[in-house]
């Protein structure tokens, strides 16, 4: 039932205010999907238009990488100085004004510029709006929320991979259709961009500059009652008394640089098991088996989207370890599988030459391997990355990890094809297979369980020099 308090209206428990916050972050995720999944079915077009062979497509793709390590690296100190709002704002204009400028299909440079500032924008992004939510969603919804990044980034993919596969076939010329696929990431970007002149300010970001008053005002728009706003404040404050951000110098600290460790490992091996080689280049992959159309074009962003659902529930009940188990498995064999389906096509050029058993095992290695990655490793990495450190690294702890993540993204993305084309199709699935070995020994050596621990006992057992893997033990 739906009342009145303070200004906005109440629906359901929550104001209005707190769907417009909820629903302007999903848009960020959502930009990052649109932006990460772009070139899935776009890169026959553009390199109709563009003329790149594989090379040039690779270096495209990777440019919102390259992107990405920048932006990550920049938004801790946008995030601290300019405030968490503005740093939304300041993505937003960047998605709709690079993806605006790209529907006018510039010359070369412009156009790798531009996916350059988007990937700029999705860097800030992914740094920006996880940490706004927690600090400015209510608690009983923020774990529910930073879940929900991940699956609008999964969402973003789907979508534009569906768009751009109609827009592809309603319009051949590609002078005409580029502008299209570009515009409908601007029309997202818009709404973020609109939508974040609406949003309030962070309280906790308020509060750390100094601005109580400021801070009280933003809570009564989010919250129901006068008990609640105390408590918020009197927990705000309680955090600013204890230790603080501790800058850089933090990662010589030895309990810091163990779990660094462990989130840096995680966010290489999340990219170097081939997840976005599968995302980018799954058409093409089906393509060399000789399957072609709208199927092979959205068999992996529907998978992708789809399992990552149950993740939500899964990774509460099961734990995060075995979830990174079950994926690791899942991606090794399918990785192995996908590699001798390859090998045993050979250098066959013609698709229809091909016998039917390679081109099914291809087609289910890949949907079982991406249902292994969006079921685990997925949205458990990002997760984990939020967990593991201590308060007062927090900030730069992620910050490093999502470097890491954009920086590995970008080298598969970079390399991938012309392995492929160096050592045969084959070749690339038994070195991610490989990295799959790797990871699972990682995650049985190194990683802790961090289910149904709170934060503050993960560091007070950190602090107190209890093995890595250990960590989520409770005293
Ligand atoms: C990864 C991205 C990937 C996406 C696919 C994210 O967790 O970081 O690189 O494209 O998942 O769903």
């Amino acid at each position: 039932m739906a009342q009145e308090s303070g200004k906005s209206t109440v629906t359901g428990g929550y104001k209005t205010i707190v769907y417009v916050i909820c629903g302007v972050a999903a848009l960020g995720g959502l930009l990052f999907g649109l932006d990460q999944g772009f070139i899935a079915n776009s890169l026959e077009t553009l390199t109709q238009h563009y003329q790149f062979g594989v090379e040039g497509g690779e270096s495209y793709s990777a440019i919102l990488a390259t992107g990405g390590i920048f932006g990550a690296l920049l938004s801790g100190i946008f995030a601290r100085f300019l405030g968490r709002k503005r740093s939304l704002v300041l993505a937003g204009f960047i998605f709709t004004g690079a993806s605006a400028l790209s529907a006018m299909l510039p010359p070369l440079p412009l156009l790798s510029a531009c996916r350059f500032a988007l990937g700029f924008a999705v860097g800030i992004a992914s740094f920006t709006v996880p940490l706004y939510l927690s600090e400015t969603a209510p608690a009983a919804i923020r774990g529910s929320m930073g879940t929900l990044f991940q699956l609008m980034i999964t969402i973003g993919i789907f979508v534009i991979a569906l768009s751009n596969a109609f827009v592809a076939r309603a319009f051949v010329n590609p002078a005409t259709s580029l502008p299209i696929m570009f515009l409908t990431v601007t029309l997202f970007a818009s709404l973020m961009f609109a939508g974040s002149f609406i949003l309030p300010e962070s309280p906790r970001w308020l509060m750390l500059k100094g601005r109580r008053e400021k801070a009280v005002q933003v809570l009564r728009r989010t919250l129901n009652s006068q008990e609640e706003i105390d408590a918020e404040i009197g927990e705000i404050e309680e955090a600013l008394h204890g230790p603080q951000g501790a800058g850089v110098r933090i990662v010589f600290r030895g309990y810091f640089f163990k779990v660094l460790l462990v989130g840096v490992l995680l966010q290489m091996f999340q990219q170097l098991v081939g997840i976005n080689m599968m995302i980018y280049y799954s058409p093409t992959i089906f393509g060399y088996a000789g399957m072609k159309g709208l199927l092979a074009m959205m068999t992996v962003p529907t998978v992708n989207m789809l399992f990552t659902f149950p993740a939500i529930h899964l990774v509460e009940k099961w734990g995060r370890k075995k979830l990174l188990y079950v994926g690791a498995v899942a991606m090794l064999v399918t990785m192995l599988a996908a590699g001798f389906a390859f090998q045993s096509i050979g250098d066959v050029s013609d698709p229809s030459l091909i016998g039917g058993a390679p081109k099914t095992l291809l087609l289910i290695s890949v949907i079982v391997y991406i249902f292994g990655f969006a079921v685990s490793w997925g949205p458990v990495v990002w997760l984990v990355c939020s967990e593991i450190f201590p308060l007062e690294g927090r900030e730069v702890g992620m910050t490093i990890t999502t470097m890491i993540n954009w920086t590995f993204a970008g080298l598969v993305m970079a390399n991938a094809l012309s392995f492929m084309s160096a050592y045969g199709n084959a070749s690339i699935f038994y070195v991610f297979a490989g990295f799959c070995v790797l990871a699972i020994v990682f995650v049985a050596l190194f990683v802790p369980e961090t289910k149904g621990i709170t934060l503050e006992e993960l560091e007070f057992n950190l602090k107190k020099g209890v093995r890595l893997r250990d960590l989520g033990r409770r005293g």
